[in-house]
């Protein structure tokens, strides 16, 4: 297969896309290598895949209506994964435009790629955070999300909304996945493992908010980029029984299908916080802060659809998940 993969130099793209390479997929990168963290870990990251000879570079803005088009018209895709986007929940509140320039405008770019090119499959990156509000758990596909509480969260809804009109006017099959917190190696700089580590490494405090009583479903990376890779092979279909009369959130008579992509096993901050503790051998100084803006105070995934579907379910220890982190920052950083 040759897939398409927005992101391809962050996180989570560039992990999948080392996997969909070793599987004998040819794989087709795109990343603008912005700032928003050390623009060095990207190249890095790149460097995992560069002399492959399946993979195939391309520095390019989601925005570039023309550019986006003239890949599509040149590489001629079968599937495309949608994961290069401005994430963070907390960045969201400083700079909320660039959340739509890129999630917004640059996967309408997407979508029209995939419109006028035969794509077989879209499968794109929302995230955990759209449930918002909600405190029912687990959270579900099935259960409302209209109460989002960032401008990112937003975003991402607006993702979901944007892929069920393509997969309606034109039968493009859609799947969206939501991310529950990823962490493990070659992860994020943003994100709190990352900060952490940094931090205590440096006989530095921390800064734990929510008072340490924060509930994550940490996601560690492997599990993600399978899950990933499930549903990309699980092309999304019409559910027959859909009805307007009870319309359910994760289905449609459009190829369109949702599903949470979470470890079912949430954790407490504070836990997690021990669990680095012990991995590194030092303890952390604690800035005991509240909730910030923007923030949800407990994720907790129902991957019951997922495990349905592509018989998946992420399980991944934190205790293991954190050690493997631990282990490639030393080696990264030489600390
Ligand atoms: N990591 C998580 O915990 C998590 C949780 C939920 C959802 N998600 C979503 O998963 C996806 C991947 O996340 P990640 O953690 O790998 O993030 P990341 O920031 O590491 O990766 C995103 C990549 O996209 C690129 N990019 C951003 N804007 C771009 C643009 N306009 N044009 C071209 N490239 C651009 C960035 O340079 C980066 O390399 C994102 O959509 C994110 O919102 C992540």
């Amino acid at each position: 297969m040759k897939v398409l993969i927005t992101g391809a130099a962050g996180f989570i793209g560039n992990s999948l896309a080392l996997r969909l390479l070793e599987r004998g997929d040819e794989v087709i990168g795109i990343d603008n290598l912005n700032d928003y963290y050390d623009p060095e870990l990207k190249k890095a990251r790149l460097a995992r895949v560069a002399d492959n000879p399946g993979f195939t570079d391309v520095r390019i803005d989601l925005e570039d209506r023309d550019g986006i088009a003239e890949v599509f018209r040149k590489y001629r895709p079968n599937r495309v994964v949608n994961l290069a986007a401005q994430a963070g929940v907390r960045y969201s509140l400083e700079n909320p435009h660039s959340y739509i320039d890129t999630n917004v405008v640059g996967f309408m770019n997407i979508l029209e790629g995939c419109r006028y090119n035969d794509v077989e499959h879209l499968v794109y990156a929302s995230s955990s955070s759209v449930y918002g509000s909600n405190t029912k758990m687990p959270f579900s596909v099935h259960d409302n999300v209209d109460h989002p509480v960032s401008i990112y969260a937003a975003t991402k809804k607006a993702n979901e909304l944007m892929a069920h009109t393509y997969s309606h006017l034109y039968r493009l099959p859609t799947t969206g996945l939501r991310f529950f917190t990823v962490y493990g190696p070659w992860g994020r700089p943003d994100m709190a493992l990352f900060l952490f580590t940094r931090k205590i490494l440096a006989g530095e405090p921390i800064d734990v908010f929510n008072y340490g009583k924060h509930r994550r479903d940490f996601t560690y990376i492997d599990d993600i980029v399978e899950g990933v890779i499930r549903t990309l092979d699980h092309v999304a279909e019409p559910n027959p029984d859909w009805s307007g009369d009870h319309p359910d959130s994760a289905s449609s008579t459009a190829p369109y299908a949702l599903y949470n992509i979470g470890n079912n096993q949430p954790v407490e901050l504070m836990h997690y916080i021990e669990v680095l503790e012990d991995c590194l051998g030092r303890k952390a100084e604690k800035n005991m802060l509240p909730l910030q803006a923007g923030d949800v105070p407990a994720t907790y995934a129902d991957v019951q659809d997922l495990v349905r579907d592509v018989d998946y379910k992420p399980d991944m220890s934190v205790e293991q998940g954190i050690a493997n982190f631990v282990a490639w920052y030393r080696d990264y950083y030489k600390v």
